[in-house]
């Protein structure tokens, strides 16, 4: 059954892979045997998941990638494909928040919000598809969408449509790219203490978020492994346009 999640062969690029969540969903896939592409703005903290891989036995390269730049992520792609070969795995991790109520929110931070959060996301997977249907190959794409795309919090405007918009689009490009053998799905995490909540987490939040879910606790970043092997591997073969909630049961807190 474990080859079911056997990743041995496929080329997989993660971006923002520097930190937090895509640093896990990274060595989780270099573990499961995938070659690996991190991918992200900040070099010295893609060197330092590489390191991790490698020492781990796994095989990571890491490319500069601004997914809020075509250029870059065309670039990023080539480069990929020179190093590694083509890309058939990609999770659509990148991502920013700003924390401002909506009445003082600026037109800079709406715009920072959706070029990452929701364009970048949609560029980055018609990068992936362009090249996979050019070479007649099938792929798995995974975008990290969040629960706050299907509840909301204040002061996070931007951010919470354009996660509802990741959920949607997932839908839309599974459904125009499922004749290719291109399978798109999202993944929506519920709260996992890293780099994007830390301010907020200072200030005593932990502990009410706690109370609020009904596992009565965050998550731990090893908790995303299972959903992101299910969506890459074999063993999701006929799962496409989904969207696998991993959050401690807190959308289903009691309102
Ligand atoms: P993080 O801040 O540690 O990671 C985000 C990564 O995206 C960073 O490495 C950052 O450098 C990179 N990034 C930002 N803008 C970029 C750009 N223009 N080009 C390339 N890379 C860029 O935060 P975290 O939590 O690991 O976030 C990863 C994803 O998970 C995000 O999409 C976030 O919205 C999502 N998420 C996180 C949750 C959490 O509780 N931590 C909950 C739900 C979703």
């Amino acid at each position: 059954m474990s080859d079911l999640f056997d990743l041995k062969g496929h080329r997989a690029l993660v971006t923002g892979a520097g930190s937090g969540l895509g640093k896990q969903f990274a060595k989780t896939l270099a573990a499961a045997g995938a070659e690996v592409v991190l991918a992200a703005r900040r070099h010295e903290k893609l060197k330092a998941t590489a390191t991790e891989i490698d020492n781990a036995g796994g095989t990571a390269a890491c490319i500069d990638l601004d997914v809020t730049n075509s250029d870059s992520i065309r670039e990023c792609f080539e480069l990929a494909e020179q190093e590694i070969g083509l890309i058939d795995i990609v999770v659509n991790n990148a991502g920013i928040s700003r924390d401002s109520f909506a009445v003082e929110l600026s037109e800079e931070d709406w715009d920072a919000v959706i070029d990452t959060d929701l364009k970048g996301v949609f560029m980055v997977a018609q990068a992936a598809a362009q090249r996979l249907i050019k070479a007649q190959k099938p792929g798995s794409i995974i975008n990290i969408a969040s629960i706050l795309g299907s509840r909301v919090t204040k002061m996070l405007v931007p951010y919470n449509a354009a996660k509802a918009g990741v959920k949607h689009m997932t839908k839309s490009l599974a459904l125009e790219w499922a004749r290719y053998g291109i399978r798109v799905n999202s993944i929506s995490p519920g709260f996992f203490r890293t780099e994007i909540n830390e301010h907020a987490m200072q200030a005593g939040y932990e502990e009410r978020l706690n109370s609020m879910i009904p596992m009565k606790r965050i998550g731990q970043v090893e908790e995303l492994s299972g959903a992101l092997l299910l969506l890459a591997s074999d063993a999701g073969s006929f799962i496409t346009g989904s969207d696998i909630v991993v959050d401690g049961g807190h959308l289903c807190s009691s309102l």
